[in-house]
């Protein structure tokens, strides 16, 4: 047998409807705040992902499934899918038009992590990307957005909030972490060694514990930031404030991927284990430049739909639409056509077994149907319908010219 490779599952049934449910909600949020459906190809260009997330990230070191296709290409499958807009955001000119432009998106992502619970080589995510707006306000309605999802899912989170500072505060911060990650040289992880000089704020987030002892002294982004980020992050936690949304400052918070500035934020979640990260974004003002466009703001965030599985409350599942059979080999051609002459309107699930009526009333129970209709000899002699309506019981006949 041929199984599915590992880390990639299929989704079905029960999953299916919980993953579409959640596609629907979130899907309906972004259009409220004035978002447009983007989609970007699942195959792009292995310097897209080296330039944008970065080739010190463990995403783009360690986690691409990337191969030469036939024509010579460097290839990958997304691993994220900022970059892929970004990239369509400069290709269609829309840094040149100016304004605002806001997208959302959701597809398969892949990443060639060692799987485990919540950690799967392809996943989901649903994710929104805003263009042109440098006001922290749009980093609060990022956080907004993705709280209003996971409310109306009846999801619990936590917020963790940090300010990775720009262009002028960071350097210096990055040169004053250097000199205490070397004052510590010798007792640090091989992985944060490598890190000092790729990129050195990574450490911070190193999972090592006995690291993380150590960088519990070190410098903080926060206590460093410029009064342009300072003021902006005050801003921001005001804004939060205001609109009653809790957050946890999180000082090591710096995200996997090089290219964000100014706001990084998570949801996590304390009920899916230790991959407790439910969504992640941030502010990546510097991007679209350097990606050759023209120098235009950007925030956004992505959910990790998976993640979300076991903790969505689905609503109580009604029945709908008709179940229809045929209790006798004659009636099925009518029993056809009329399930096509319904589903015109309404949804309709045909079972082409011949049964007979008790067998059928189980059918219609198991796939949820409001109505079970079938077709015996005696309706066929009569050009009639026999329906039930699974709610309240009630049981009528009714001419196949009017069902
Ligand atoms: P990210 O934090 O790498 O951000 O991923 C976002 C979410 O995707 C995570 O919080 C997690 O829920 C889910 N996720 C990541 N890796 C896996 C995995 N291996 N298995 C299952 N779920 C996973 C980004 O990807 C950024 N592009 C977000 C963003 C958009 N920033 C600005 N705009």
């Amino acid at each position: 047998m041929i199984s599915s490779l590992r880390g990639m599952n299929d989704i079905l049934s029960d999953d299916y409807e919980r993953f579409t449910y959640f596609i629907e909600i979130a899907t309906n949020v972004a259009k409220r705040y004035g978002f447009h459906f983007i989609e970007t190809p699942l195959l792009e260009e292995t310097a897209l992902f080296k330039r944008s997330v970065g080739e010190s990230s463990d995403i783009v070191g360690k986690e691409m499934y990337q191969f030469i296709d036939k024509g010579e290409n460097d290839v990958c499958l997304r691993p994220e899918g900022t970059a892929g807009v970004v990239r369509a955001f400069v290709q269609k000119k829309l840094d040149r038009a100016g304004g605002l432009h806001r997208f959302f998106y959701h597809g398969a992502m892949f990443r060639y992590e060692r799987p485990q619970k919540g950690r799967l080589r392809q996943f989901h995510q649903f994710g929104v990307e805003s263009f042109g707006e440098a006001s922290v306000h749009e980093d609060a309605t990022m956080i907004m957005m993705v709280s209003d999802i996971l409310k109306t899912l009846g999801i619990g989170y936590r917020l963790q909030l940090n300010s990775l500072g720009d262009e002028n505060c960071m350097p210096q911060y990055r040169t004053s972490l250097i000199k205490f990650i070397e004052s510590m040289e010798d007792k640090i992880c091989e992985d944060c060694q490598r890190r000092k000089t790729t990129n050195p704020i990574r450490v911070l987030d190193c999972k090592n514990q006995a690291c993380q002892e150590m960088y519990k002294n070190a410098p903080k982004l926060v206590d460093n930031l410029c009064d342009g980020c300072s003021n902006d992050f005050t801003k921001l936690k005001k804004i939060l404030e205001n609109n009653e949304i809790l957050y946890e400052i999180d000082t090591n918070l710096v995200r996997g991927l090089d290219y964000y500035s100014k706001t990084a934020f998570e949801f996590v979640s304390d009920n899916i284990g230790s991959q407790s990260a439910i969504a992640g974004g941030g502010r990546y003002d510097k991007l679209v430049e350097f990606l050759d466009g023209r120098a235009t703001p950007a925030v956004g965030f992505a959910i990790g739909i998976e993640r979300l599985m076991e903790l969505i409350i689905m609503p109580e599942n009604t029945r709908n639409g008709y179940y229809i059979g045929a209790m006798d080999t004659e009636a099925i051609d009518i029993v056809v056509e009329l399930a096509q002459k319904k589903r015109k309107t309404e949804k309709t699930v045909i079972d082409y077994k011949v049964k007979n009526l008790q067998n059928h009333l189980k059918a219609a129970d198991k796939v949820n149907a409001k109505y079970c209709a079938v077709i015996g000899s005696h309706e066929m002699k009569n050009k009639t319908v026999w329906i039930k309506n699974l709610e309240d019981k009630t049981e009528q006949i009714v001419e196949v010219k009017n069902f």
